[in-house]
């Protein structure tokens, strides 16, 4: 070992111990954790569903998180030819190549999101947003249907590339050491304003109060495909971060952290919505609707609401860049190597086309490009279903077969053996392809519950 396809120079590109756990749990924690999960669980029994989760976590997620780790750092290289360097069949990295190529999807839109949650910081903190009398809903819409999304997106994609222009430590390590305490400071004044409001307790209980009669077969399916979005797997982000980790770091301690923290993190996203939309008599609902026009009336009607509503967007704008970071260093990584380019020539060339490749999406919202539809989805919805729905799933299975029967050697580089190495590998050769199977037949809507 010791050499690395990642690096056209010769030199090592590696993370710091504490480095590497702070930029997966960036990665791990995006909009999936504040905006969809505190949602589902709300609808779905509360905390008897938030059971349901950790243990989904634990029997589905963790496994697949692992692996993708263990193999990226045992390959010591890209989403693609990981897989192939330690098996020396040419086939596992074209199976890789899904990965990458998820990532370069899910990028071109994920920038469109994460480029509204600057608008909206920006519109927050100025004022501009919260006038009183404001319809939020028509306010969204109205952003949405012009151009200025275009321009975030634009910026969401500049800062992410030059980011990792910088490199592993200089860029990835050092923005995260630089955002993950600064979003856990917002959290924590968030809640304590979310929790003091008047009414708060009504969306602490609709939040958390167990209801096991809610839970069915749907819900573990929901709960399950949560926990795997939740952890960014199947798409190679995980897998390349590992490929930056030392050999003498524990990958197991690594993945109870990445988990803890997802989980942490996704609880007090609750914590602060809840309650807040509770209090002001408003519709619990999730995603777009959720974010940009449920909660901009609360923040309107709150003491200080352009600041709280600045310091929640701004939440959001950070959960977004380390997630989106992670996701478009995937393709990066595979351009380093594959074209033997400089890191910061492939940051700029991928980043170009991946912002290009984005912008149906980011005029689809509403826009000029909306009212083109296939299959009854916008280009946007498009890409997210194919994505999250087909080529994420796909991603986690070839993971879990990959480590569970092609490769010999997974429990020596993960540092398993005996009692937790053979669960390991039942989880990985049995449950998790079992459950991903089902997870992607009943998303696509071959099986009915
Ligand atoms: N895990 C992120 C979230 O919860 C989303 C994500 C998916 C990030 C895939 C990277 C890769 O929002």
């Amino acid at each position: 070992s010791g050499s690395t396809p990642n690096q056209k120079a010769g030199t090592v590109e590696r993370f710091s111990s504490t480095g590497f756990i702070l930029a997966a749990i960036g990665s791990s924690v995006g909009l999936g954790n504040m905006w969809k999960f505190p949602y589902v669980t709300g609808k779905h029994g509360g905390a008897a569903f938030f059971l349901l989760f950790i243990v989904c976590l634990i029997v589905v997620g963790l496994p697949v998180l692992l692996a993708e780790m263990t193999i990226g750092r045992g390959g010591r290289g890209n989403a693609a030819v990981s897989f192939y360097k330690l098996t020396g069949k040419k086939y596992w990295s074209w199976l890789g190549l899904v990965s990458v190529i998820t990532a370069f999807l899910i990028m071109s839109y994920y920038s469109v999101v994460a480029g509204w949650t600057l608008h909206y910081t920006v519109e927050s903190f100025t004022g501009l947003l919260f006038r009183s009398g404001t319809d939020f809903k028509s306010k969204f819409e109205l952003f949405a249907s012009g151009y200025m999304p275009l321009f975030w997106q634009a910026v969401v994609m500049l800062v992410s590339g030059w980011i990792l222009a910088r490199g592993v430590s200089g860029g990835i390590e050092k923005f995260n050491k630089i955002l993950i305490p600064g979003f856990l400071i917002i959290l924590l004044v968030l809640m304590f304003r979310s929790l003091t409001l008047p009414g708060a307790a009504a969306g602490v209980e609709f939040f958390l109060k167990p209801d096991f009669s809610k839970l069915d077969a749907e819900s573990a399916l929901i709960a399950m495909g949560h926990a795997f979005f939740s952890l960014s797997l199947g798409m190679g982000c995980m897998l390349t971060y590992g490929s930056y980790v030392e050999k003498s770091q524990s990958l197991g301690k690594a993945t109870l952290a990445i988990g803890f923290g997802d989980l942490v993190y996704a609880l007090i996203a609750g914590l602060i919505i809840f309650p807040t939309v509770f209090s002001f008599g408003l519709e619990p609902g999730e995603g777009v609707g959720l974010a940009f026009m449920a909660l901009p009336v609360a923040f309107s009607q709150m003491p200080f609401g352009a600041f709280f509503g600045g310091l929640f967007f701004l939440l959001l704008a950070i959960a977004a860049l380390t997630s989106a970071i992670s996701i478009l260093e995937v393709p990066i990584a595979y351009a380093i190597h594959k074209w033997k380019w400089s890191r910061p020539r492939a940051a700029l060339y991928v980043t170009v086309v991946c912002f290009l490749v984005g912008i149906p999406s980011a005029l689809s919202v509403g826009g000029v490009l909306s009212s083109f539809v296939i299959g009854g989805k916008s280009i946007f919805d498009l890409v997210d279903f194919v994505t999250a729905y087909i080529l994420m799933p796909l991603g986690g299975l070839i993971v879990a077969l990959f480590t569970g029967y092609a490769w010999k050697r997974a429990g020596e580089e993960a540092g398993l053996s005996g009692f937790w190495y053979k669960a390991w590998m039942f989880l990985l050769r049995v449950t998790s392809p079992i459950i991903i199977v089902l997870i992607f037949l009943y998303s696509v809507g071959i099986i009915k519950l």
